[in-house]
């Protein structure tokens, strides 16, 4: 395998809270290839956005302390960069999207004067002669006009409010790309839209990471939306990734108990007559998370030694881990 972009090995992030700490970040295990489209899946609390957020280390220290592991992009250790290099990692390196539009752009300013300063701060962040305002905004009409944006020049003196969200979405990813990134941290980015609008915000971010060649992390809770775009797909429960596998052989066989409901819990549509099943029980506090395999609870198939041994993630398949001490290779969904 080539040299991973970005690996994740043995992360563990605690947040240490009035009521208590939560073990939010239990272990997580992860290695995102140059080129390659990851999707991030899990139940809502299951730790995806705080995951997101670690790479670039946008959590707030505290409450957020990191317990144990590491985090490297092309290889350097993202725990330890001093403040300037990690500056030089946002935006540059590694870009973000997230779930709401709105509040990620400033309501008093215009797309132009937004896109300008995002233009301008990658310049500083670079260490090179920063451009004037008129180049900049050559720039940000062209990236606009590369998410699909009509008329950019009469969009970039618009203010967010005068936007439809799925714009708004579009504005946010054009910024995204200021830096020239080469990695793309898509959280949630459509959850706020609706469904037409989402589809075409999806075929955009699938048509960047061709034609750009960029290298995808897509979250969702909806594994329809990470299925659609992604390669492979690491599904999370309770802090810790349960099963990593690419996309197609995770949706045909899942092997990992949680993973099995999780897919089982999505209506066919081809097949109305059959009801979806919930997973019963719910998610766990993380304040004292359960012992053992997190998702013993709520397993089936749990046994006295799930409640106390972790189950680490094995290759129980080429290119396929299962972090169950039950799972085997000839398991089908049920
Ligand atoms: N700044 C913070 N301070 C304290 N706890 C936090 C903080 N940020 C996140 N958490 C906690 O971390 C846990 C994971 O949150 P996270 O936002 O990563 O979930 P998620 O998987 O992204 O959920 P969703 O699908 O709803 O977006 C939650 O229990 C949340 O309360
Ligand atoms: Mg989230």
């Amino acid at each position: 395998m080539t040299a991973p972009l970005l690996e994740i090995r043995d992360y563990r992030l605690a947040f240490d809270t009035f009521d208590g700490t939560l073990h939010v970040l239990d272990g997580i295990d992860m290695a995102v290839a140059p080129g390659e489209t990851l999707g991030i899946v899990g139940e809502t609390g299951c730790g995806k956005s705080v995951l997101a957020r670690s790479i670039l280390r946008l959590n707030p220290m505290p409450p957020a302390r990191v317990v144990s592991g590491e985090i490297r992009f092309r290889g350097a250790d993202v725990l330890a960069l001093p403040p300037a290099d990690i500056r030089r990692l946002r935006g540059a390196a590694v870009a973000m999207v997230f779930q709401d539009p709105a509040t990620y752009l400033n309501p008093l300013l215009t797309v132009a004067t937004q896109m300008e300063d995002a233009i301008r701060g990658q310049d500083a962040a670079k260490g090179g002669p920063v451009r004037r305002r008129a180049a900049a905004r050559d720039v940000a009409a062209e990236l606009l006009a590369a998410v699909g944006l009509p008329e950019p020049r009469r969009l970039l003196a618009s203010y967010p409010h005068q936007l439809s969200g799925g714009m708004r979405q579009r504005v946010l990813i054009a910024m995204a790309l200021v830096g020239d990134p080469s990695l793309l941290v898509a959280d949630e980015p459509t959850t706020a839209l609706d469904v037409t609008v989402q589809a075409q915000v999806l075929a955009l971010i699938a048509s960047l990471v061709r034609e750009r060649g960029l290298t995808l992390i897509l979250i969702s809770h909806d594994l329809g939306v990470v299925s659609a775009s992604c390669a492979r797909v690491a599904v999370m429960y309770a802090g810790t990734v349960v099963e990593e596998a690419p996309t197609g052989p995770l949706l045909e066989r899942p092997l990992h108990p949680y993973s099995q409901g999780l897919i089982a819990a999505v209506p066919d549509l081809d097949r109305p007559e059959v009801r979806p099943k919930g997973i019963p029980g719910s998610i766990p506090s993380l304040l004292d998370p359960p012992s053992g395999c997190r998702f013993h609870p709520r397993c089936e198939r749990a046994t006295e030694r799930c409640m106390v041994e972790k189950p680490l993630l094995r290759e129980l398949l080429p290119g396929r881990r299962v972090a169950c001490h039950h799972a085997t290779a000839g398991d089908s969904p049920q």
